[in-house]
């Protein structure tokens, strides 16, 4: 990543991406930003690297993150707000991550419930949120993003080759800069509207991007699997379902996975 070109590119005014680090390899730029965090890093850093060698997924699943392919970024966010309100930033910044893949490449990727990015039916960018507390025993929170930019079918290993894409595998060619720049200048949007509870369009925008809804969905329990058909979006933006019994019910994201149209796996 040319660390210049993308400061060019900020916008000075924002919170969100107001400082930068960029580094040509870390472990996890999730991990390395919660070492910052406890040791009082700035609300709004953005950590950036050419890649990842331990690059991290939800369920401890490992994020395939090759030198200079993809864009792999985490931001430090400090929200001075109760724990429930924070719930949806995760939803939220699957709607960022679309905002600005749109913005760029002129397309929208679609969500597969609850946040992952997916554009014509493969997953094309990860998101993991995680909590963290800092020295001072405030909540913050580690937003960390990646989305594939330029990796080919033989960058992925042979099984997430079958279910991932790369914007330029769907012929969306686009500089990993602008494409971090873009999603800052999102995600300092999305959390101006957290912190000022103004999420309505937000949740209007979720309910767009989500595919599944209206489709038919497996989900997946502990201890087992129930078949539904995805409705709706709650004001939680939590997922309503209607069970084969006709039973209606809403699923918060990590009390079960959804198996959708794409074959992968939660
Ligand atoms: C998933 O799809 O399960 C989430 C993947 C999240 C990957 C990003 S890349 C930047 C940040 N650092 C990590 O180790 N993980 C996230």
């Amino acid at each position: 990543m040319m660390e210049q070109k993308l400061r060019q590119l900020l916008d000075q005014s924002c919170v969100v991406g107001g400082e930068v680090r960029c580094f040509d390899v870390l472990d996890s730029t999730n991990t390395y930003l919660k070492e910052l965090a406890l040791n009082g890093a700035p609300n709004g850093l953005a950590v950036l690297a050419e890649q990842q060698t331990a690059g991290r997924g939800r369920m401890d699943r490992r994020f395939q993150s090759p030198k200079g392919m993809g864009l792999y970024l985490s931001v430090l966010l400090r929200p001075e707000l109760p724990p429930e309100r924070l719930l949806p930033v995760t939803a939220l910044a699957g709607v960022a991550v679309c905002g600005a893949v749109e913005r760029l490449c002129g397309e929208r990727p679609g969500l597969k419930w609850p946040n992952d990015p997916v554009l014509h039916g493969r997953k094309l960018a990860g998101i993991l949120t995680e909590l963290t507390v800092d020295g001072d025993g405030k909540l913050a929170l580690v937003l960390g993003i990646g989305i594939n930019v330029r990796q080919g079918r033989e960058d992925f290993s042979p099984d997430v080759a079958e279910i991932a894409t790369s914007l330029r595998m769907e012929g969306l060619a686009v500089s990993r800069e602008a494409l971090a720049a873009a999603l800052l200048r999102e995600l300092d949007k999305m959390y101006r509207a957290l912190l000022a509870g103004e999420l309505d369009p937000w949740r209007e925008a979720y309910r767009q991007d989500c595919v599944n809804l209206g489709r038919p969905v497996q989900l997946l329990y502990p201890g087992g699997r129930k078949q539904a058909v995805a409705l709706d979006i709650d004001e939680e933006f939590g997922l309503v379902v209607r069970l084969e019994d006709g039973e209606v019910t809403v699923v918060r994201s990590g009390e079960v996975s959804v198996r959708g149209l794409y074959g992968y796996v939660e």
